[in-house]
């Protein structure tokens, strides 16, 4: 288990380079056994989901050869064989698997995936898609095994704009008979990105980054080349960081689009912040006003930056409200600031945030990825030692953090207990 120890309070300054979208990358990574060949991933970030997503790429007997943020994946000897608990647990990406090797092989057997706890994560409309487009389902022993002779495209409405869904049903059509139609296709930024990829393999794909985007099946997909997109809830982490403990703080290598239902909301706040072509360049003042946030879907404010949203508001001047409504379990993170000052109360999926309060540091623990992130950002923000446990829900998502945040002059550090 990891554990991390942080003297807070300091001021942090100098810049702070963001990698690769985790979002995206975790589904890129999949994406490559759609492919016969060699496929190229650029600005692949350097975290745990990827290493458990390249161990499943290994069981199915690809061969992925890594440089720095680069990977290249060689699908010639693919093997579909049964992808277990071990592998399928550690992560909620591993559902990709099943829309790529039922698009390749027309054939899955995969145990349930795994991921934060942050809600019940059903995939039903995921399994709805697959039967649209004429695959059988079974579940047995806890593992789905997903069937088709072929696959048929065909109009599927989504009952809600989920990520994974729209993702997985891009997958499981681009090599199926004739035209798909994804109604109601949720629209961030990664999903372009996922898109692209598939196009630079040789796939037909109209309108994504939209609510409908238009698939034609095609025949074999060969190799392809893609760069991962700037991470915008890394970025939209840091940022808060800035306005929390910044002296201009440069966050850098972002697209300041892809996180303007976070910019324009610090900027109501009267916080003090520059947005350039390609970084944002923020600082701490000492009156922030108040706001309510509520999640949605892209372009509305992201469910992922919600929790470190949540620390910037307990320094904020009055009542502010946070409103979850994409996860019904996003408030893991609460007790723990609460531990350690803050005046949050919770009715289900609501906060009520009241501010300003002095954050001093104890003993928390990260419960899932974004609640893990809140907790470095009140550490950093707290006065004395905040130690927060069981970090390796954050190592799942942002790469090199300890390294990033000493940059800009933090004290962390990161210890096996
Ligand atoms: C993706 O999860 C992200 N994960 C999440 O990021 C992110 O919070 C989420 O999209 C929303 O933006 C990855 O990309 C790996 P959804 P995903 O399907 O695809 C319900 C992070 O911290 N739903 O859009 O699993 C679901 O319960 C993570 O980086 C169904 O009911 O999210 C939820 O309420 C955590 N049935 C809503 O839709 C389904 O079949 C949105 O889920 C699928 C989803």
């Amino acid at each position: 288990m990891k554990q991390m120890i942080i003297e807070g309070n300091n001021t942090l300054t100098g810049k702070i380079k963001i990698g690769g979208a985790k979002n995206s990358a975790v589904a890129l990574i999949p994406a490559s056994i759609l492919a016969s060949g060699i496929s190229q991933i650029d600005n692949v970030p350097n975290i745990s989901d990827r290493d458990a997503l390249i161990d499943i790429l290994n069981i199915l007997n690809c061969n992925v050869d890594i440089k720095g943020d680069q990977l290249k994946i060689d699908t010639t000897n693919l093997r579909n064989t049964s992808i277990d608990e071990k592998y399928s647990k550690k992560l909620r990406a591993s559902y990709y698997f099943m829309g790529a090797l039922l698009g390749k092989e027309k054939y899955v057997e995969m145990c349930i995936p795994g991921g934060c706890n942050i809600g019940a994560r059903p995939i039903d409309i995921h399994i709805d898609g697959f039967k649209a487009l004429g695959a059988k389902v079974k579940i047995e022993n806890n593992k789905y095994i997903l069937q088709a002779d072929k696959l048929i495209g065909t109009d599927i409405y989504l009952r809600f704009q989920s990520v994974g869904a729209t993702i997985n049903l891009m997958f499981a059509s681009v090599l199926a008979e004739g035209k798909t139609v994804i109604h109601n296709a949720a629209k961030e930024a990664e999903i372009e990105n996922i898109a692209n990829f598939l196009i630079s393999m040789g796939a037909n794909i109209e309108g994504a980054g939209t609510d409908k985007i238009i698939i034609t099946g095609v025949k074999e997909l060969y190799g392809g080349k893609i760069t991962v997109l700037p991470d915008r809830i890394e970025a939209g982490t840091y940022i808060i960081l800035g306005a929390l403990v910044g002296k201009n703080l440069c966050i850098n290598n972002i697209i300041p689009k892809h996180i303007e239902s976070l910019t324009s909301k610090l900027i109501d706040m009267d916080s003090d912040i520059t947005i350039n072509e390609d970084n944002i360049v923020i600082s701490k003042v000492d009156h922030l006003k108040p706001t309510n946030i509520k999640t949605l879907v892209y372009p509305g404010f992201p469910t992922d930056i919600g929790q470190p949203m949540s620390v910037l508001l307990t320094q904020a001047n009055g009542t502010s409200l946070f409103e979850e409504t994409i996860w019904e379990n996003r408030m893991g993170h609460v007790p723990s600031l609460n531990k350690m000052g803050a005046n949050i109360t919770v009715k289900n999926m609501s906060a009520m945030i009241i501010g300003p309060s002095k954050l001093h540091g104890c003993e928390v623990i990260a419960t899932d990825l974004r609640g893990g992130a809140a907790l470095v950002l009140a550490g950093l923000t707290a006065t004395g030692t905040t130690i927060v446990n069981d970090v390796e829900h954050i190592l799942r998502g942002y790469e090199n953090i300890e390294t990033k945040l000493r940059n800009v002059g933090a004290k962390i550090e990161i210890k096996e207990i």
